[in-house]
């Protein structure tokens, strides 16, 4: 049975009690003392997504560090590129590592390359996007949770438009499989209520090719009949945005986003996008990080997960699954404000104070 968790309370406290069992050291697969090294090497997708190199890599490394003061850690950024990826993994294992957590440019493109690191007895965590192949364990946050939480977010904001309005679907990158199930969430809520103009996948989840995808809607629909546009996160949000604007699109159609990038949420409060998905990515990466040092250590992941996930192949794998939150203007300060992920200096920031102040933000 495919048990996800999707309690972000009790996930957050086994990931803590984890941390107590595999503190440095302390793992049944370590000799107290011993100064016995490990390695773990760190696959990210690209640098296209702010999210993996500015928040990810450094929350990653910090609690890996925080865990294994002498656990050494290979990073290294695929650029989007699926071949690089896959380099990477071989020299990733060549280099003997003791455990890898893969970000994957494309599940389904790395299921031999994590299957030649489980020949090498290199345990993989699959983090956020589950890579096929024989994967050890799981992290991520319930994919079609977000899209729920878009499809219901844009349904509000369309209010008496949302049966019959028109919406435009910028999917993302058909290569991570959170992407489908970002659609799936979305579309369980909007089927049936709105029409379906267009639909665009969006490859390395490219704002510039949402950009492009955008413009030709406009140009084929007409540009005051778009009266909502579901983008999957913030960078097909900016690229979608971009475009409406280039054509002068006045009012603004409401416009979903997710990640809870700093110029997203400044968009909310200017007025030009409506709602992001807010994925903590500090519960995130601790549980990754916790998870990466309990596989190097040898030790059994089900000491971090909270559950367990079927994988592909039909494996259950350990996991764990986080809970996202939807955030509009009216939940921009007791979300993101409260948990310290942005300052109001830093949202209101010029030429946002005007803004700021109207909304109440200030
Ligand atoms: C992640 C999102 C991210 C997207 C593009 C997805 O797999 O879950 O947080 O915005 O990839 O990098």
């Amino acid at each position: 049975m495919n048990t996800c968790v999707r309690d972000t309370a009790l996930a957050l406290a086994v990931v803590s009690t984890a941390v107590t069992l595999t503190a440095c050291g302390s793992g049944a697969g370590d000799t107290p003392g011993s100064g016995s090294t490990r390695t773990i090497g760190l696959l990210l997708p690209d640098s296209t997504t702010p999210r993996w190199e500015e928040q990810d890599r450094p929350l990653l490394e910090q609690k890996i560090r925080q865990l294994c003061a002498d656990c050494r850690i290979e990073h290294a950024d695929a650029k989007g590129d699926v071949a690089i990826q896959q380099e990477q993994m071989d020299s990733t294992i060549a280099h003997g590592v003791d455990a890898i957590v893969l970000a994957a440019v494309d599940a389904r493109a790395m299921a031999a390359a994590v299957g030649r690191a489980a020949a090498a007895h290199i345990p993989v965590i699959a983090y956020d996007r589950l890579a096929e192949g024989p994967i050890a364990g799981y992290v991520s946050f319930d994919a079609e949770e977000v899209g729920r939480l878009q499809g219901k977010a844009l349904l509000t904001a369309l209010g008496a438009q949302a049966h019959g309005g028109r919406i435009v679907m910028m999917n993302g990158d058909p290569g991570d499989p959170n992407a489908l199930s970002f659609k799936q969430g979305a579309l369980s809520e909007l089927r049936g209520k709105v029409t379906i103009a267009k639909e665009y996948d969006t490859p390395q989840w490219s704002a510039e090719t949402a950009d492009q995808n955008m413009a030709a809607a406009i140009s084929t629909l007409g540009a005051g009949s778009i009266d909502g546009v579901y983008a999957a996160n913030d960078e097909l949000a900016a690229g979608s945005i971009a475009a409406l604007k280039a054509d002068k699109v006045s009012p603004l159609p409401p416009v979903t986003g997710q990640d809870a990038e700093l110029a997203a949420v400044r968009r909310i409060v200017g007025g030009d996008q409506y709602m992001t998905v807010y994925k903590p990515f500090g519960p995130e990466a601790a549980a990754g990080g916790a998870m990466a040092v309990a596989a190097a250590r040898g030790r059994p992941l089900d000491e971090v997960a909270t559950g367990r996930v079927r994988t592909r192949g039909g494996a259950e794998v350990p996991a764990v699954l986080l809970t996202p939150v939807s955030v509009t203007l009216a939940t921009v300060k007791n979300t993101l404000v409260k948990d310290g992920v942005y300052t109001i200096g830093q949202i209101c920031a010029p030429p946002l104070a005007r803004d700021c102040h109207r909304v109440g933000l200030t």
